[in-house]
C-alpha cells in the first residue's frame, strides 16, 4: 500500500491497528520505511485503548485520544524514583484510576471506533464499500433486545469474561452482577477466533490462548456470569437432514443445516476475504469406502473448490479478485457468506447411493464345481459425517506472503460435528 499510493495512506489502516506510530507522526510523505520507526509493533497496547475518551459510531477510528497525564515519576526506566513512583500508585490509587478507568470502555459504542470498517473514495478512489462490522450486527441482533436492557450481552461481557484477580484493580459497582470486593477483573486476551497469529509470531503462551480459542469457538468456555441470559451448546451449532432408508442406485440428498447459536454479530466476521469456514461432509459405506465427500483440505492445504464455504469474494475495479487483503483496490463484493445472530444457513449435498454395493453381493458365488448360487443383498449402511471448520488465513494469501515452499498454514478448527447412519435396504 505504501509503495502504491504512499506512507501517508496507510493512515487508514493505522488508525484502528497502529495508533502509536500514527500519531507519533511516523506514517508521513517523507517516512521511506514504515517498519523502521519506533512504535510500528505496539498495535492496539493498554495506552491505546485507556487513553481513548470519546467515540462517535462512524467507525473506521473516529475516536478522540488523549496524551494521559502520568503519575509522577510513572516513566521513568528502574531507580528510586520509579520505586516511588509504583509505591504511590498503589497507596494513592485515585489519580490512576481517573486517568485511566473511564464509564465510556464498558460501552459496545466505544469498540465500534474500530470495529466498524468502510472504504471511501479516499482509499479506493470509486466509493465507499462496507466492510467488517461487529458493532451494528450486534446492534440490531438478538443480543441487543430493545427496551429489555438486563438481557443485553454485550461485546466485553463475550470477549472480556470475569477472571479471579487479587490485582488492586479489582472489583466493580457498575456492573449489575458485580461488587467492589468480587476479587475479579475482566479477562484481556480478547479471545476470538485468532489460533493462527500467535503460534506464527512464537508469542509468549500461545498455546494457552489457543487452546482457549479453540474452546470458544466451540462454545466451551463457560461464562458463569452470563450463563442465566446467553445459551448454552455450540457457538455455532449443526443439524444434518437425510433420510433414513435409501435404495441401491437411489439418488441420495443430504442437507447440513448451520445455526449460529451464541456469536454475537455474524459469523465469520472479520476479514472475510482473508478468513474461511467451511463444511466438510464424508458418505462412507461399511467397509469405510469414501462414496462422497466435499469440504477436504488437499496436502498443499488448498480446500477442495466447490465446497460450501462462509467467506467473501471482494474485487477490484477490473472485477479482479482481492486476494492480498489489498483493501486500496477494493471497490466492490461479487460473493458474500455469513451468518446473523439466531439464523441459520444450509448446505445442500446430492450422490447416489452406490448400486455395486448390491450388485457385488449378487453376483453370485462358486459353490463347489458346479453350482453357481446368487445371495441376495443383505442391505447395509452409509455412514454421514458433517463437521463446521474454520481457519483464520487462506492459503493464497499465506503463499502470497510466506512463499510456497514455507509450509506455514493456518491450523484448521473443528467447530462443530454431527454424523448419522442411512439403511441401504436389502434386494
Ligand atoms: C481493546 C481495548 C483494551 C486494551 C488493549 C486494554 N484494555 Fe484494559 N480495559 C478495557 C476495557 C473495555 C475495560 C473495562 C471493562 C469494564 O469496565 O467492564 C478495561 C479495564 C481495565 C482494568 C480495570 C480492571 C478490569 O479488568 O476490569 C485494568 C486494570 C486494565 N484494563 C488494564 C489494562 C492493561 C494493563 C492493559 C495492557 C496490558 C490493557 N488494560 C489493555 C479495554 C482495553
Ligand atoms: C483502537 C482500536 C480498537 C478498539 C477501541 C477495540 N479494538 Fe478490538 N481489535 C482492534 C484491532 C486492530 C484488532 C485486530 C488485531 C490483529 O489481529 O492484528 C482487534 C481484535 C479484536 C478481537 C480479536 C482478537 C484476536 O484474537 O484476534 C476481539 C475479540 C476484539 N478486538 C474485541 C474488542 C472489544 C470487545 C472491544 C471493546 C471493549 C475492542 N475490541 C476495542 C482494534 C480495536
Ligand atoms: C454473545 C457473545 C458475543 C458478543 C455479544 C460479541 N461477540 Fe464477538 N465473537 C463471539 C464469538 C462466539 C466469536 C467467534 C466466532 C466468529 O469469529 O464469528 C466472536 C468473534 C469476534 C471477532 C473475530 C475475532 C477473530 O479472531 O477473527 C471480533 C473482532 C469480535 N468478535 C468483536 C466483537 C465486538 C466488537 C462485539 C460488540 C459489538 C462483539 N464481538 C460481541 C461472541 C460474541
Ligand atoms: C475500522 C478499523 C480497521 C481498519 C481501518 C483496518 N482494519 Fe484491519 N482489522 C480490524 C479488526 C478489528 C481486525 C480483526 C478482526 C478479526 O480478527 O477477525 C482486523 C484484521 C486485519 C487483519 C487480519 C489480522 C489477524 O490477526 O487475523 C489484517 C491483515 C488487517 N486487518 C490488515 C489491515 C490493513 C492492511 C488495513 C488498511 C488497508 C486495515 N486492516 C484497516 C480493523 C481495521
Amino acid at each position: 500500500m505504501a509503495q502504491q499510493n504512499g506512507p501517508q495512506s496507510t493512515r487508514y489502516c493505522g488508525g484502528c491497528h497502529d495508533p502509536a506510530s500514527l500519531f507519533a507522526g511516523t506514517k508521513n510523505v517523507f517516512a521511506e520505511d514504515l517498519s523502521s520507526v519506533r512504535g510500528h509493533q505496539e498495535g492496539v497496547s493498554c495506552l491505546v485503548c485507556h487513553s481513548i475518551r470519546e467515540t462517535d459510531l462512524k467507525g473506521n477510528a473516529n475516536y478522540t485520544i488523549v496524551q494521559p497525564e502520568r503519575y509522577i515519576y510513572e516513566t521513568e526506566e528502574g531507580g528510586s524514583a520509579k520505586l516511588l513512583s509504583d509505591f504511590l500508585i498503589r497507596t494513592y490509587p485515585k489519580k490512576h484510576i481517573d486517568v485511566f478507568a473511564k464509564r465510556l470502555f464498558k460501552t459496545p459504542e466505544y469498540c465500534a471506533a474500530c470495529h466498524k470498517q468502510f472504504i471511501d473514495q479516499e482509499v479506493n478512489k470509486v466509493g465507499w464499500v462496507q466492510l467488517q462490522n461487529q458493532y451494528d450486527n450486534w446492534r440490531k441482533s438478538k443480543w441487543n433486545p430493545e427496551g429489555e436492557p438486563d438481557k443485553v450481552v454485550e461485546c466485553r461481557e463475550c470477549h472480556m469474561p470475569l477472571q479471579e484477580s487479587n490485582d488492586p484493580a479489582s472489583g466493580d459497582e457498575l456492573d449489575s452482577y458485580r461488587f467492589a470486593s468480587d476479587g475479579k477483573h475482566r479477562d484481556h486476551r480478547f479471545i476470538g477466533a485468532n489460533s493462527f497469529v500467535p503460534q506464527a509470531l512464537q508469542l509468549e503462551n500461545a498455546a494457552e490462548h489457543t487452546a482457549l480459542t479453540e474452546a470458544w469457538l466451540r462454545g466451551e468456555r463457560p461464562i458463569p456470569e452470563i450463563e442465566y441470559k446467553w445459551a448454552a451448546g455450540p457457538a455455532v451449532g449443526l443439524e444434518l437432514e437425510c433420510p433414513d432408508t435409501v435404495q441401491p442406485g437411489e439418488d441420495v440428498k443430504l442437507r447440513v443445516v448451520i445455526t449460529s447459536n451464541k456469536v454475537g454479530h455474524d459469523f465469520p466476521t472479520g476479514p472475510l476475504d482473508i478468513i474461511q469456514s467451511w463444511i466438510n461432509v464424508e458418505v462412507t459405506d461399511d467397509n469405510g469406502e469414501v462414496v462422497f465427500a466435499s469440504g477436504h483440505v488437499d496436502e498443499k492445504h488448498f480446500i477442495e473448490p466447490g465446497s460450501f464455504m462462509f467467506k467473501a469474494e471482494p474485487v477490484d475495479r477490473y472485477g479482479n479478485l482481492i486476494d492480498r487483503h489489498n483493501l486500496w483496490e477494493m471497490v466492490g463484493v461479487r460473493y458474500r457468506r455469513a451468518i446473523f445472530p439466531g439464523f441459520s444457513d444450509a448446505a445442500s449435498y446430492a450422490f447416489a447411493c452406490p448400486a455395486e454395493l448390491a450388485e457385488k453381493a449378487t453376483a453370485g458365488e462358486q459353490v463347489g464345481r458346479d453350482f453357481e448360487v446368487a445371495t441376495p443383498y443383505q442391505g447395509g449402511s452409509l455412514h454421514v459425517k458433517a463437521h463446521l471448520d474454520y481457519r483464520k488465513a487462506d492459503q493464497y494469501l499465506l503463499n502470497f506472503i510466506f512463499g510456497e515452499d514455507s509450509g506455514i498454514t493456518a491450523p484448521v478448527i473443528r467447530m462443530a460435528s454431527t454424523e448419522k447412519t442411512i439403511r441401504i435396504e436389502g434386494t
